[in-house]
């Protein structure tokens, strides 16, 4: 993820905002700069590479404004080098951005067709000279960035500083979070409390749609409508060490609403946005020769690991043998020389995955592992490691990991894809916008957020509860089902919908909420009569899809909404229902949401 730091200062603020900087180096980056204003003009250093690199040219080459704003940049859009470096500027403003502007292309070409001279290959640039024409057309900077944000596409923070403004700073957040600092006469922006601690433990959190202009006497915070608004002013935590709730009651609920940033981050990995194209590391193996792929892993990354199954079989024309690691090291799988065995796992720790590990290197797989803990033990005994960039995952409950697990996978599978010859360049650029735009659509869920608290209260009465779901989101229900047992300890299930009357409709009465993961796919009509079958029982129906309740054809207990999305991404953008689901209920219920008993966060025994 890119790290944002911002000052209103009382002094020169260029080696404060590198400390602040310093202290966001645990997201990854690949190069750096600041911009101040002094007198009401514009300056910035920037720098490939490491943060002592912009420090050398920061002190031949000094910086001496009292307001300020810094980056950490991990590369989205164009190559990491200097002229990409944030922060970007034009005459009037200077920007620093986090996150993935969806629409900037489009943006883009229309600026150029004005005259507009862009030097970058970044989605950033885009924004600085949106905001600039929005002056040039008179208006004010806090009004320039109002229309500007209104034309973004995607998830994103931003903080902008203008010329001939000493005491302005403007903030906005949409999916990526953003933390604004109260000082001594003094006011400050990150993208964490941990970036501010240095200066102060007074923070509050935007909210996604926020904007807010700073001065040295404090802060209006206003929504997207332009409306003032009110966020909670709290004691951060933060520390270099500990990762605070943010102005989360669990830290399973900041994980959730770290998913549209964190899955943006780790899609940017394995993705070059500007040309649309999946671009994974190096491996020791080619997936045009690969017989078939072994996959195993525990819980929910089994599940991540199911769903791939559907989409490198479908997509790639690749079959794939899986199963539950702890079973998997014991079945004596007969694995051909040279292939390639796959490990899911968020901790990297855990000891039925590591064991199966074993298993495939004596069998001479080429091993490779999805890890969201880089220096971990499944990643060290592996020839490729294709990480997750999740950050901390603390909730045992396992969320963002998921999520970006997926988002790794997704990518594999276009990029076995297009290596067997099975997909067209075309259907790549198709898939990879699919994946651009998941960001946006799971910030648009989580807006949402308050309908889960009614359903919460239904299912908390429930003492067993169906998940059903086909296809790709056959595994999205069985995950779902394990969220809601694991934390609010109700007996869940998930099926396939079409198993549904080889047994578990036995089940079905009226005390029996059932969940359907239902997009608009090739199988809804399917799903359709899945749902007519239980709802005929009694069955309490949970309908969650982008189509209209009413093309279901009986009764629900309830509808979610779910944005019309690529049918290719519904698993992504569908496991985040599943996560409120079950985030809300284990709330209403009181359980232990963030440590629920009996569990571990990783399982390291057998
Ligand atoms: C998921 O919510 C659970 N915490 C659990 O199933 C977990 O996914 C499983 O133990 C695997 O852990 P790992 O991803 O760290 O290997």
């Amino acid at each position: 993820m890119c790290g944002i730091v911002g000052i209103l200062g009382n002094e020169p603020v260029a080696g404060k905002l590198v400390d602040a900087l310093k202290r966001l180096e645990y997201r990854g980056y690949d190069s750096s700069g600041v911009a101040t204003i002094e007198e009401g003009q514009l300056d910035r250093r920037r720098a490939e590479g490491k943060l002592h690199n912009l420090e050398t040219r920061l002190s031949n080459e000094p910086l001496r404004g009292r307001l300020g704003i810094g980056h950490t940049r991990w590369a989205t859009h164009g190559a990491p080098t200097e002229t990409n470096a944030h922060p970007h500027m034009t005459e009037r403003v200077s920007i620093v951005h986090n996150g993935i502007i969806e629409n900037f292309k489009q943006l883009r070409r229309e600026l150029e067709s004005e005259g507009a001279e862009l030097v970058t290959d970044t989605d950033t640039e885009v924004i600085a000279h949106l905001v600039t024409r929005e002056m040039d057309a008179g208006h004010d900077p806090a009004i320039a960035v109002l229309h500007t944000l209104r034309m973004l596409e995607g998830a994103f923070a931003l903080a902008f500083i203008f010329k001939d403004h000493d005491d302005l700073m403007i903030a906005a957040r949409q999916g990526s979070p953003l933390a604004v600092g109260f000082g001594d006469g003094e006011m400050y922006l990150g993208s964490d409390a941990i970036a501010l601690a240095p200066f102060t433990d007074t923070i509050t959190y935007l909210e996604d749609g926020d904007w807010a202009v700073l001065t040295r006497d404090g802060v209006a915070i206003r929504d997207s409508e332009g409306a003032a608004v009110d966020r909670p002013v709290q004691k951060s935590v933060a520390s270099a060490l500990m990762v605070d709730k943010g102005n989360h009651r669990h830290f399973m609920a900041k994980e959730i609403h770290e998913q549209p940033e964190v899955v943006g981050h780790t899609l940017a990995s394995y993705i070059d946005f500007a040309n649309l194209k999946v671009q994974m590391p190096d491996m020791p193996f080619d997936f045009a020769s690969l017989q078939r792929i072994s996959i195993s892993a525990c819980g929910t990354a089994y599940y991540a690991g199911l769903i791939a199954k559907y989409w490198f079989e479908k997509l790639a024309r690749l079959p794939v043998e899986i199963d539950v690691a702890s079973e998997f090291r014991y079945r004596n799988v007969p694995l051909e020389a040279g292939g390639l065995s796959l490990f899911i796992s968020q901790s990297g720790e855990t000891a039925d995955t590591l064991a199966a590990m074993r298993y495939c290197r004596e069998q001479e797989q080429h091993i490779a592992s999805i890890v969201n803990v880089r220096e971990s033990s499944i990643a060290r005994d592996s020839d490729v490691v294709l990480p997750t960039l999740a950050g901390p995952e603390i909730g045992v409950a396992s969320t963002k990991a998921f999520t970006c697990q997926l988002a790794v996978l997704a990518c594999i599978a276009v990029s076995a894809a297009r290596a067997r010859g099975t997909m067209s360049e075309e259907t790549e650029a198709e898939f990879v916008t699919a994946l651009s735009e998941v960001p946006r659509h799971m910030s648009a869920i989580l807006r949402e957020e308050g309908l889960y608290d009614s359903l919460a209260h239904s299912l908390a009465k429930a003492s067993d509860v169906l998940y059903l779901g086909r296809g790709v989101n056959y595994p999205v229900a069985l995950e779902g089902a394990l969220k809601l047992k694991e934390i609010s300890y109700i007996h869940a299930e998930g099926y396939a919908a079409g198993e549904l009357k080889h047994g578990p409709i036995a089940l079905i009465d009226e005390s029996v909420p059932v969940v359907v993961v239902a997009p608009r796919d090739e199988m809804f009509e399917k799903m359709v009569s899945n749902v007519q079958e239980a709802a005929a029982r009694g069955g309490r129906i949970v309908f969650l899809s982008d189509a209209e309740e009413s093309d279901v054809g009986c009764d629900v207990m309830t509808s979610l909404k779910i944005p019309q999305i690529h049918n290719f991404t519904t698993p992504l953008i569908y496991a985040l229902p599943m996560q409120l689901i079950a985030y809300h209920t284990a709330v209403f219920m009181g359980t232990d949401v963030d440590q629920p008993r009996n569990l571990a966060k990783s399982v390291t025994v057998e």
